[in-house]
């Protein structure tokens, strides 16, 4: 902009010595100061452009229909320690009741952002998309979901996306706005982390869309837009709990809760909080249990630290066992589920062989649904086939 308004000034100053100012009249003064003070500083070509005077819309309250921590790059603790979730009127957007809504999403914004968006103090990003490419889906690709994201899609994004993503929307058929690279096209490759990344940040002539959809919604219109790309993707069976209920009312969503029926806390997966002393020993029966391959069989390897679970029940006779079993994403998504739920049971039936009543544990089966890190590398499947303990 500087730079502009040196040649502008320039220019005027050649015009004046020119004499020919009288005749240049005001009407070329106004477009050249209109040019001096329109030009966007902004040299990011994936920046959406800039917001003048953000304070003016962006209110420093909390306040509906703003994901916190999201498009202020920056997930703000304090704000969500004050405000009391779970309050939310019937019909709004909650923002801190919802699990779905709290994942926390690291990435900052782009770094163009920094310019456009007034984001003074916030951290801005430049490797933000590149590392949102490693981010899984937290939201199972079901029929409801398949059905609800088609629904956000129609409303939010056909318009300039197109019914088939191919970016002939009504606004580039009948407006003249630029055509969207085609889904299916160009953006044939783009992972569900960046489409996530680009739909909250903005992108180029898109704006950004954290404000109109919740974190949750955002994610499920990732899954339409991935089959308009054309990828191969497996209806996974319905989740077992709902991401809309809160059956202990601790604030963690069921879907999200590893102990759905007993209040917990948020950092401890909406399980009550065990000593550190309990944590250790059944973070070694996680990490101590091994299964045959494909089978629900237990490896005697693992009796050792299954034996400490044992104690540990023993010695509290009120404890109780929740037992999340759940697998890699080999093989179809039903057995699977069948799998996770076997193994769950598998170490239940150790431990009451070994003593402890079965009414105590409480062994459910995830399947591929809650992948703990990412399914492509062999390091990756291992860590997600998993059972794990929760004791309280
Ligand atoms: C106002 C028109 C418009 C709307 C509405 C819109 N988009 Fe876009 N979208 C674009 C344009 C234009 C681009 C190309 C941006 C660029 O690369 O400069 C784009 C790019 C994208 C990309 C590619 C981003 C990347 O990282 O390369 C994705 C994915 C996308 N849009 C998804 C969506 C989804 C999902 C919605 C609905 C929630 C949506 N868009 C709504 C116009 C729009």
């Amino acid at each position: 902009m500087l730079k502009s308004k040196k040649k502008n000034i320039k220019l005027l100053n050649k015009l004046i010595m020119n004499r020919k100012f009288k005749t240049i009249n005001i009407f070329t003064l106004s477009i050249l100061a209109l040019g001096g003070t329109m030009s966007s500083c902004v040299g990011d070509s994936n920046s959406p452009g800039l917001e003048y005077m953000p304070d003016m819309y962006r209110s420093p309250a909390v306040e509906a229909y703003v994901d916190y921590g999201q498009i202020l790059g920056k997930y703000n603790l304090d704000i969500v320690a004050a405000y009391k979730p779970g309050l939310a009127p019937a019909g709004t957007i909650p923002t801190t009741s919802n699990a779905m809504n709290d994942l926390p999403y690291e990435h900052g914004a782009p770094i163009g952002f920094d310019k456009s968006h007034g984001l003074y103090g916030m951290p801005v990003d430049s490797t933000g998309y590149a590392d949102a490419a490693g981010d899984l889906n937290p939201i199972a690709y079901t029929e409801k979901t398949k059905k609800e994201a088609k629904v956000i899609y129609q409303n939010f994004c056909i318009h300039c996306h197109g019914e088939k993503g191919d970016g002939q929307g009504t606004v580039v058929t009948n407006g003249g706005f630029p055509p969207p690279p085609a889904y299916g096209g160009a953006l044939k490759d783009l992972s569900a982390g960046q489409i996530f990344y680009s739909v909250t940040y903005g992108k180029g002539l898109m704006g950004s869309h954290a404000s109109q959809l919740t974190k949750e919604e955002r994610w499920k219109v990732v899954h339409h837009v991935e089959e308009l790309q054309g990828k191969v993707k497996e209806v996974e069976v319905e989740l077992l709990f709902d991401a809309n209920t809160d059956t202990d009312g601790d604030h963690v969503m069921d879907n999200m809760d590893e102990c759905p029926t007993v209040a917990g806390s948020i950092d401890n997966h909406g399980c009550p909080a065990v000593s550190e002393a309990v944590a250790a020993v059944l973070e070694g029966a996680i990490r101590g249990l091994v299964f045959t391959t494909g089978s629900a069989t237990i490896n005697p390897s693992s009796f050792k630290s299954l034996n400490g679970i044992r104690d540990l029940m023993q010695q509290d006779s009120t404890a109780t066992l929740i037992l999340n079993g759940h697998t890699d994403n080999v093989g179809n998504a039903a057995s699977n589920q069948t799998l996770s739920l076997l193994r769950a049971k598998s170490v239940r039936d150790y431990l009451v062989t070994n003593g402890i009543d079965s009414k105590r544990i409480n062994p459910i089966g995830y399947g591929q649904t809650k992948p703990k890190v990412s399914n492509d590398t062999e390091e990756g499947k291992l860590a997600n086939r998993r059972v794990e303990f929760r004791l309280y």
